[in-house]
């Protein structure tokens, strides 16, 4: 039996803790985010097979880079790795690769295998997985502003005629549907610079469980939950 949505297009995750994960079973750290990749793949089918339109999965922030370099290059390496390995499960299984936040930063030849998994991915349908890579949402509004200022100087709008869709068109995010529901794994009660103008209205949800260990069955938890909510949206 296919397990209940709640109507949830969007779902979000702060994948973290996969330092501690790793830490607690007396293991390097990159052994922690091996395990973590592991899981971002069986999330993926899972939220394939459920029908979950669009999956956003926080995976490098732009304030990543202040980690040790062993661990940013253990990191990217991972990400080469992963995309390399994935990229014809997501062809065969309807998955459309998106990436957020400045990927072209990111070493030429990872930009390269992204744009590649991107452009072989575009058709598909099934389902959207965004994957955020130097991301951070004021990095993200920052981009969004200087775009908008540059057609103001163009002439082509007025800054009196700014609008909300001018400035959510402006954002990585601008072809996603809204965002319903936003998880973080690990204990942390915080956002972390990850979609601070999209989680306007989303539901939350914290669990203690670290990234190497959320499954299918911590994903229904959350989904649960979110079918426990009420939705107002400023309204009564
Ligand atoms: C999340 O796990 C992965 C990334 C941020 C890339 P962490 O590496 O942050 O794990 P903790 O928070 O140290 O346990
Ligand atoms: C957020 O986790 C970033 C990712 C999951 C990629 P962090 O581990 O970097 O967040 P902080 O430093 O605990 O806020
Ligand atoms: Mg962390």
């Amino acid at each position: 039996m296919s397990s209940p949505t709640y109507g949830v297009r969007h779902i979000a995750i702060i994948m973290d803790g996969n330092g501690r994960w790793a830490k607690r079973k007396h293991l390097p750290r990159a052994l922690g985010h091996k395990k973590g990749v592991e899981a971002v793949r069986n999330i993926v089918r899972v939220a394939g097979e459920m029908g979950i339109e669009v999956m956003t999965l926080y995976a490098f922030s732009s304030e990543n880079w202040n980690r040790p370099q062993e661990e940013v290059s253990d990191l990217m390496g991972l990400l080469r790795q992963y995309i390399q390995s994935d990229i014809d499960e997501f062809v065969e299984n309807g998955v459309r690769l998106k990436v957020i936040g400045n990927y072209r930063a990111l070493d030429s030849d990872i930009v390269a295998m992204i744009d590649n998994a991107i452009e072989k991915t575009a058709q598909n349908s099934k389902m959207t997985l965004a994957v955020a890579l130097n991301y951070g949402a004021q990095d993200e509004m920052l981009r969004a502003v200087q775009h908008i200022a540059g057609r103001v100087r163009s002439g082509e709008l007025e800054p009196e005629a700014i609008n909300l869709s001018d400035i959510s068109d402006a954002l990585d995010t601008a072809d996603l549907p809204p965002l319903d529901l936003l998880i973080r794994t690990s204990g942390e009660l915080r956002l972390s610079n990850f979609l601070l103008w999209q989680a306007a209205y989303s539901e939350l949800y914290f669990t203690d469980a670290l990234w190497p260990d959320f499954d299918k069955a911590e994903l229904e938890k959350a989904l649960q939950s979110f079918g426990h909510r009420e939705r107002r949206f400023g309204g009564r």
